[in-house]
């Protein structure tokens, strides 16, 4: 089930698995809609951690531009200054907030970035991939993109245009600035996807992208001299690099591209460049385009994320909930928090929050499915065994159906979540399990069965076969329990682990982090004899909804 590759028997370094975030930009705290995508990675990656696999998971922020400067402008702070106060008061803390394994964190205006995106569009030019010319056209400082003319919405009057996205309008901008061949790239493009059809998903974001390219590209403008805040040319320094160029190189710099060759090469290409779908256009055509001309492997996958939305608008920076996501993890736990999005919105498609959706499932599937299934099965090992795991000595056709239901879980969810990255789905596998492991117990009454086992009210007249029921389906949910936290440590980390400890099971199966998703369904591995014990509540009753 755990498709890793055996490099065993070569001396190049194990390939990892590469995943990125989008860089974010710093004008702004970090709303729902960022966390989001950083949160998907992050189960992702440790679903493949979960494997056993060589994993590198990379986030970090985007700090150059136009629409940087001026916020720190109007804070009347530096550019550097203001990155660096967001960075470390606002991303950096959200991210471990949200328990977000990231292996590195990549800031644009680090001097390992910039000194290599000097070099890489250095050999774009001695190659002859870039030239000089003028450009004229509308420009969104909100995209830091040159937009068609038909792509743009009327304004208040005649002559103003609104940004598609932004709907703010758009600036004019005339510049000499230089230009890469990007109009070259589009047979080649259009060969790479017919060759890659699993390139970008999903299947509607692929789409896109094949009726863009197709229509011809036009050359990129990859640099500006109006203002200041990049990354200089280092052939002609009055100019610096077009905030895109520089932000799309994030992904090899951080890999240790023209640094570390070795790194290099186990990281490189990326396996999978999460982004948002109004960022598809950069990923899947422009990087491309600028890796096949510098002749470096293209990323295997581009997967595009939809939207959170607000009032039929995707959510932004001047259009908010007004809910930041601390609002919601102090109400429901960072593990819920981590846990709704994914389950609720099909990745891929626009989704929006609401309070009464997010309580609902908390308090259904966390709490009364999943969270109570593991108090009652802890507190029935208490009362019945003195918190001393039973050995199943008595299975049938019930508990059977509790197997299979776990190997049909355990490889849906491997399939969905570790290849699909369809989250909601995967996920939906693991808690299907859980509901048929509650109606196991519904229907096997151990209650009941401890009655005829130890005889009414305790005495010692009870049945010996009363007795290996009642052991069998208690071992049998136990068992259950420890799989379901295996599966769902990558979404849920906290509550995993609490679980595994109530379970007893690091005694005799070691760490969490160091049990496989290909052998989480083999019954049996919780020993008998394992001290299960109560702990605490895994989703406890929500107080009131704050005041909005
Ligand atoms: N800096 C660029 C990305 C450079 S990557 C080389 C950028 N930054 S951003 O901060 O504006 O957006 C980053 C990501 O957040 C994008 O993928 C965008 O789609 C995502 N989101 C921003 N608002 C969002 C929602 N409301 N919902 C889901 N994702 C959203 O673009």
């Amino acid at each position: 089930m755990a498709a890793t590759e055996d490099h065993s028997t070569t001396d190049a370094p194990r390939s990892a698995y590469y995943v990125t975030t989008p860089i974010y930009y710093v004008n702004d705290r970090p709303h729902l809609g960022h966390a989001y995508t950083t949160v998907a990675g992050d189960v992702l990656t440790r679903w493949h951690r979960q494997r056993g696999e060589n994993v590198w998971y990379l986030t970090g922020t985007d700090e150059h531009g136009q629409k940087i400067m001026r916020t720190a402008e109007a804070n009347g702070v530096t550019p550097q200054e203001w990155c660096d106060k967001l960075v470390e008061e606002a991303w950096k803390p959200l991210w471990q907030h949200l328990d977000i394994a990231n292996d590195d964190f990549i800031r644009t205006t680090q001097q390992r970035h910039t000194d290599r995106v000097q070099e890489f569009v250095q050999d774009l030019h001695d190659k002859g991939e870039i030239y000089k010319g003028g450009y004229s056209g509308p420009y969104c400082v909100g995209c830091e993109e040159y937009k068609l003319p038909n792509e743009l919405l009327p304004g208040a009057t005649e002559d103003e245009k609104l940004c598609p996205i932004h709907k703010r309008p758009v600036e004019w901008l005339e510049e000499e600035n230089y230009f890469f061949r990007l109009s070259a790239y589009g047979p080649k493009l259009l060969e790479f996807y017919a060759a890659n059809p699993d390139f970008i998903a999903p299947a509607t974001a692929r789409n896109e992208v094949l009726r863009f390219v197709e229509q011809g590209l036009q050359d990129l403008s990859i640099s500006r001299s109006t203002f200041n805040w990049g990354v200089p040319l280092p052939w002609d320094e009055k100019h610096v690099l077009y905030v895109w160029v520089d932000a799309l190189q994030n992904y090899i710099t951080a890999a240790g591209y023209g640094a570390d060759p070795e790194r290099f090469a186990e990281l490189w290409p990326a396996s999978v460049h999460l982004v948002g779908k109004d960022i598809l256009r950069f990923h899947a055509v422009i990087w491309p385009a600028m890796l096949m001309a510098a002749g470096l492997p293209l990323p295997k996958r581009v997967v595009a994320n939809g939207w959170l939305m607000v009032g039929g608008e995707k959510m932004s920076k001047s259009n908010l909930t007004g809910i930041a996501p601390t609002d919601l993890t102090s109400h429901f736990g960072v593990d819920a928090y981590r846990y709704y999005f994914l389950r609720a919105i099909p990745f891929g498609t626009d989704g929006s929050f609401s309070w009464e959706d997010f309580t609902a499932r908390y308090t259904s599937e966390l709490a009364n499915d999943f969270g109570n299934l593991a108090s009652r099965v802890a507190a029935m090992v208490g009362k019945y065994y003195g918190g001393t795991l039973p050995a199943a000595t008595a299975a049938g056709a019930a508990e059977q159906a509790v197997v299979d239901g776990l190997a049909k879980a355990a490889a849906e969810a491997d399939r969905k979540i570790g290849e699909e990255l369809d989250f909601a789905g995967g996920i939906a596998a693991v808690f299907d399990f859980v509901k048929l492991v509650n109606g196991y117990l519904t229907e096997q009454e151990p209650w009941k069965v401890a009655k005829t086992a130890f005889g009414e009210g305790g005495s010692a007249a009870g049945s010996e076969e009363g007795q290996a029921r009642l052991a069998t389906i208690l071992y049998t949910a136990a068992e259950a329990l420890r799989a379901t936290a295996v599966l769902l440590n990558p979404v849920m980390p906290a509550t995993s682990a609490k679980l595994w400890d109530s379970l007893g099971a690091e005694e005799s199966l070691g760490a969490l982090a160091d049990q496989t998703i290909a052998t989480v369904a083999d019954w049996g591995r919780l020993p008998a004899g394992a001290t299960v014990t109560k702990g605490d509540i895994l989703f406890p009753r929500l107080e009131e909804k704050p005041a909005s």
